[in-house]
């Protein structure tokens, strides 16, 4: 309060690098806490609501390809602000249309605890713009990547595993992926760090390295070997 006038003080702004904010919150599936997966991948996704039709899509198209993210190491956790009775009622609903039992836990943040912390909540309060939030946390529980997505248009998981396949093979091997990347496709390696390196990259050609420019480099997965483990 300044001067009798309410001033509305700046969020505290989430950003990829930051560690993720631990909770403990109450699932389908008990009491979970975020550090409890430390060691694992994390996909924290919120949805606006229970009982509706593109969320309901979207759980279903998660669980279909739930061996999918098993096999990245990827746990997946939901979040919305609905109760436990009514996660479990739409999730029996999800059962009785498709035979699909959800493999992972939805967070009741009946208290928009998650929400907040997470920023998830528009500050605005426009419902259809910021309800579909993706937070990909890495094993250190360092988030990694954020996305947003209105109510209006649902996620596509493919592209979700896309993303955490680049950011593993970034992670292991220390180079990066270019636009439109596929698991398989040549990877760029780092910018040459001395001028030795440039002229060598620049005007020879080395056997496993094609460059367009000394700073424009690429190579296959199969020629690099992991970085050291920190
Ligand atoms: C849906 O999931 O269908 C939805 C949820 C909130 C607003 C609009 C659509």
């Amino acid at each position: 309060m300044i001067n009798n006038i309410e001033v509305e003080r700046p969020r505290e702004c989430l950003t990829i690098g930051r560690i993720a904010p631990d909770f403990t919150a109450v699932t389908t599936e008990g009491i979970i806490t975020l550090s409890q997966y430390r060691g694992r991948w994390v996909l924290l996704f919120s949805h606006p609501g229970d009982f509706t039709p593109v969320c309901t899509s979207e759980f279903i198209a998660f669980a279909q390809l739930y061996p999918e993210f098993e096999k990245r190491n990827v746990q997946l956790l939901g979040v919305s602000i609905d109760s436990n009775p009514a996660h479990i009622g739409w999730l029996y609903d999800i059962y009785l249309m498709t035979g699909i039992v959800m493999p992972f836990p939805l967070i009741a943040d009946r208290d928009a605890h998650v929400a907040e912390l997470y920023g998830m909540v528009n500050p605005d309060r426009v419902y259809e713009l910021s309800v579909r939030d993706v937070f990909i946390i890495d094993p250190n529980q360092r988030i990694r990547a954020i996305l947003t997505y209105p109510a209006s248009n649902g996620r596509n998981m493919y592209e979700l595993l896309r993303l955490i396949d680049a950011l593993q093979v970034s992670t292991t091997y220390g180079v990066s992926t270019p636009a439109n990347w596929m698991p398989g496709d040549p990877v760029i390696v780092p910018v040459a760090s001395t001028l030795e390196e440039a002229l060598e990259r620049g005007t020879t050609s080395l056997d496993d390295l094609t460059c367009f420019a000394w700073w424009y480099c690429f190579t296959d997965l199969s020629d690099l070997t992991p970085l050291p483990k920190p």
